[in-house]
């Protein structure tokens, strides 16, 4: 049976490059994987006064975590970092303390910008944050899709060859990751 994976979308932009590249890894996911492709706009703000009664959406979002056999983290960069609603998804899932729902779950990171850095300074903070509340980052190959403004066409769908190499290739990577940290 297909391992399901959970992708998390870093940006809420309706015409997001962001989305577009990973519904493009959907597409380009071998049998193994089954992809789930997650925005955030129903995740509330994380608050610690709340911790106690936590909102449906947290929980539902944790749910959704912990029933997956790994996640993919797709962001773009702003301001050299990750966004805010992507670092407010994270904190919303890695709590209660000690009781991260993305503990144990193979990781995978994957950066995309229209400009020439691909993203690369929002993936190395992932790399950062993730160590702690989550199970194995997929190491290589890294991927940080620079170009990515001329990737799609008015469908969304990904039309950059260069695009769709690395990203197969990642993704049949990542495949190997889940089935390695899922046995
Ligand atoms: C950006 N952008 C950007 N790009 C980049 O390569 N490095 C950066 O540090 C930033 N910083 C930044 C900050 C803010 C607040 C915004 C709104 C944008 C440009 C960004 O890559 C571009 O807007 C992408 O299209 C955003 O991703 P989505 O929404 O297309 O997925």
């Amino acid at each position: 049976m297909a391992h399901n994976v959970v992708v998390i979308v870093g940006s809420l932009r309706k015409e997001s490059f962001t989305l577009k590249v990973a519904n493009a890894l959907a597409k380009l996911a071998p049998d193994t994987l089954k992809l789930d492709v997650v925005t955030l706009h129903d995740i509330s703000f994380f608050n610690q006064d709340l911790e106690a009664n936590p909102p449906a959406d947290w929980l539902a979002f944790r749910d959704k975590l912990q029933k997956s056999d790994g996640m993919i983290i797709v962001t773009p960069e702003y301001n050299r970092s990750i966004p805010g609603v992507l670092k407010n998804a994270i904190d919303v899932g890695s709590r209660p303390y000690g009781k991260s729902s993305f503990n144990g779950k193979p990781m995978g990171i994957v950066s995309n910008s229209p400009g020439q850095l691909g993203g690369v300074s929002a993936a190395k903070h992932l790399q950062n944050i993730l160590p702690g509340i989550s199970g194995p980052i997929l190491q290589q190959p890294e991927i940080y899709l620079n170009g990515v403004g001329d990737g799609f066409n008015d469908k969304g769908e990904l039309v950059k060859e260069a695009l769709q190499t690395v990203l197969k290739q990642y993704i049949d990577a990542y495949a190997a990751h889940v089935e390695k940290h899922n046995k």
